[in-house]
């Protein structure tokens, strides 16, 4: 290769590893190259893991590409005839046992800072339990739904309440697909598998965080996503009595109706399935039922382990949307 072609194509791989670099690091959130801001025990000792490996393995990417660019400058062929041999080494017992023992070392130490994290990683603090609660998280084809101890339930947005201990039971329904519940904020990625039932658990400040599914799961996994609402317990506990209350009323109904059918619907326009807008079974419950409880083609059955309350407010929702203007 002549000497200006060579010079222009290392410099156009530099370039783009320099973009792809950058580009990494502003597409992981705020964080940079760390994950986002943790904001529950089990969470900041994941990124403390991911710290220290993340020295190890910066310090490591380091010295080979440093020594890779070193000796392709130093040895290269330059003026050296292409038949010239090098010199032959046979052995250099120290190096090899250097570079033996080195990552031995380096490998127990992260093994023994990970396996000292794990068990607040996995198992919650004690709590007493009126400082505690428990929420199962359902993921279906394509939401979201949450069920609270007293029997309430809420879809999309998971309500909990501040510095207290969340357990959360993970599933899916028997008749749906995996999915993975991730709370970024909140601690790492568990599996929602159906006809099984997986634990995790945060404590968390008052706040807002965004939660998706991190399984590939179907047609909408992309938009398959949630909100955790941590609020003081006292407004946790009027919620959920409130929704146990209503359980068949109109707020439910506007949840089921923003996280499961606007995943695959619009109103005017078609989206993934048709508009919904004049469709008359947003007025028939017993229509509006069957075909969420058994689906249809491409449509999964929704809510096939809906309670009845679900689906009256569900329809007590969408008979509130306007018809449009038929002549
Ligand atoms: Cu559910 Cu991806």
């Amino acid at each position: 290769m002549p000497l200006g072609v060579r010079r222009r194509a290392f410099l156009i791989v530099l370039a783009t590893g320099c973009t792809l670099f950058l580009a990494a690091a502003a597409a992981a959130d705020s964080g940079g190259l760390l994950p986002p801001t943790p904001h529950s025990p089990n969470a900041h000792r994941i990124t403390d893991a991911y710290v220290f490996i993340l020295v190890f393995t910066g310090i490591i990417f380091l010295v080979v590409e440093g020594a890779l660019v070193v000796f392709a400058v130093r040895y290269r062929r330059g003026r050296r005839a292409r038949t010239a041999e090098g010199p032959q080494i046979h052995g250099a017992t120290r190096l090899e046992i250097i570079w033996t023992v080195v990552p031995v070392l380096i490998l127990a130490a992260i093994g023994t800072f990970v396996f000292w994290k794990l068990p607040g990683i996995s198992g919650p603090p004690s709590a007493s339990a009126a400082e505690e609660t428990s929420i199962t998280v359902e993921g279906r084809q394509f939401y979201w739904m949450f069920h609270y101890p007293n029997g309430a339930v809420s879809v999309g947005t998971m309500v909990a309440p501040a510095d207290q201990v969340v357990h959360e039971a993970v599933v899916s329904s028997v008749d749906d697909v995996n999915h993975s519940w991730w709370v970024p904020n909140l601690g790492g990625k568990v599996d929602a598998i159906p006809g099984r039932t997986n634990h995790t658990w945060f404590k968390g400040p008052v706040g807002t965080y965004v939660a998706r599914c991190a399984e590939l799961c179907g047609l909408q996994h992309a938009v398959m996503g949630a909100h955790v609402r941590v609020v003081p317990r006292s407004e946790y506990d009027s919620f959920i009595a409130q929704r146990k209350n209503d359980e068949g009323g109109v707020a439910l109904g506007k949840e089921e109706f923003d996280y499961v059918c606007s995943t695959c619907h619009r109103l005017d326009t078609t989206y993934v399935g048709p508009a919904l807008r004049s469709n008359p079974l947003l007025r028939d419950r017993k229509g509006i039922e069957a075909i969420l409880r058994k689906g249809v083609g491409q449509m999964p059955a929704v809510a096939s382990d809906w309670t009845d309350a679900q689906i009256d407010a569900l329809i007590a929702y969408t008979k509130t949307v306007k018809r449009g203007s038929q002549h």
